[in-house]
């Protein structure tokens, strides 16, 4: 098979698409590049068609524009209280370990309405959650997947005896179109995919941009200052240049053709949002800090039917965060800062400090 820098096959022999149109073009072909890839149940990102529709239908309203204006006082009290421990402390600290995954466990938990005695376990999970995932084995994936489902059943177990007005509850209380409720399995799902995953991602949303941040000091003033729009578009775009969340895997339906490269029914192909969001034939100059120029074609979030729908809570955790930050003081660097190892993307440690 004749393969060319942004279509080429990885160790697994799938085909990993790294054209910035062949992208776009299939994640807006769900017919022919579906998204059941797992024999384990995903929901929403492992459905097509109409039942991936109805998902989107019941839990898109939880990550809305108002759902979001609603949790921002708390985040931000999240975020003050936080970078100002950081600050207290006087000493350099890191920005995924300490200052992302933290946050991003503490958000997650004040949407979703989780008690501070999670916050450990689930801390823990992330950590060793990007262990597995560096390692890549199956049995290790699997395992660490079974802990965060107990974790999940655990959580659903207890509101059960003691239900509450908060997002998990109201997620609980989902009916399908025909009025069924939704199974355990379905509930573990959602609760794995808007928490387990994002946990992760968030974290390393943060490292990207805060290391963004200490290397270009001169943005800091202008970016402190900025309008939530502008620091969101600011955000975006070191996101794009530099993105943390690799891929995701679809399953063709029909013999056709991908970047010039015949594939089967069957056959798995990687939609590669980072090498994508990098491509020299959509953004000439892939480094270039022009949020108003790479917006359109930004595909952090993805596109197409499963394009994220935790985008605007994303954008504003990291909106409220890197604020904190830039209010507190100036990021310096504090030591080397430590890339992830593939299959993760973004960095391991950035170690800084707040002046
Ligand atoms: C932190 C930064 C985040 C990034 C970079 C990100 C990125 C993405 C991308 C690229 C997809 C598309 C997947 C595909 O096409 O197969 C996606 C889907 C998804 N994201 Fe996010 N996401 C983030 C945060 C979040 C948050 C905070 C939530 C929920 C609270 C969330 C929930 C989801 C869900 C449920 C899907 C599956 C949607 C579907 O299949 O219809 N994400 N995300």
């Amino acid at each position: 098979m004749s393969t060319t820098d942004r279509v080429h096959l990885d160790q697994k022999g799938r085909l990993v698409i790294g054209d910035h149109a062949e992208v776009v073009r299939l994640a807006h072909d769900p017919e022919t590049f579906s998204s059941i890839v797992s024999r384990h149940l995903q929901v929403p990102n492992g459905l097509d068609g109409a039942a991936h529709a109805e998902m989107r239908h019941l839990l898109d309203p939880f990550m809305d524009a108002d759902a979001v204006a609603q949790l921002l006082p708390e985040l931000e009290r999240i975020a003050a209280d936080l970078v100002a421990r950081l600050d207290a402390a006087d000493a350099p600290f890191g920005a995924v370990a300490d200052l992302g995954a933290r946050f991003a466990v503490r958000a997650q938990s004040a949407w979703l309405g989780w008690l501070p005695e999670w916050e450990e376990p689930l801390l823990q999970w992330v950590a060793d959650n990007r262990v597995a995932s560096r390692t890549g084995h199956p049995r290790a994936t699997a395992e660490i997947a079974d802990r965060f489902d107990a974790i999940i059943r655990e959580l659903l177990r207890r509101r059960r005896e003691h239900p509450r007005d908060d997002v998990t509850t109201r997620l609980m209380g989902l009916r399908h179109s025909d009025g069924s409720a939704l199974r355990d399995d379905e509930l573990v799902s959602i609760l794995r995919n808007v928490t387990g995953g994002d946990l992760g991602s968030l974290a390393l949303c943060t490292g990207v941009i805060v290391h963004w941040l200490a290397v270009h000091p001169e943005h800091q003033d202008h970016l402190a200052a900025a309008s939530d729009a502008d620091l969101d578009a600011a955000i975006d775009e070191i996101l794009r240049a530099d993105d943390p969340f690799v891929s995701n895997r679809r399953r063709v339906t029909r013999q056709t053709e991908v970047g010039g490269c015949p594939v089967h029914a069957g056959q798995i192909v990687v939609l590669d949002w980072r090498a994508a969001n990098r491509d020299p034939a959509v953004f000439v100059e892939p480094d270039a800090f022009d949020p108003a120029a790479h917006a359109a074609a930004n595909l952090v979030y993805g596109t197409g039917p499963h394009v994220c729908p935790g985008r605007l809570l994303a954008t504003g955790e990291l909106r409220v965060l890197v604020r904190a930050l830039l209010t507190a003081g100036r990021i310096e660097p504090a030591g080397d800062p430590e890339r992830e190892q593939a299959p993760v993307a973004g960095f391991r440690a950035v170690p800084v400090r707040l002046v």
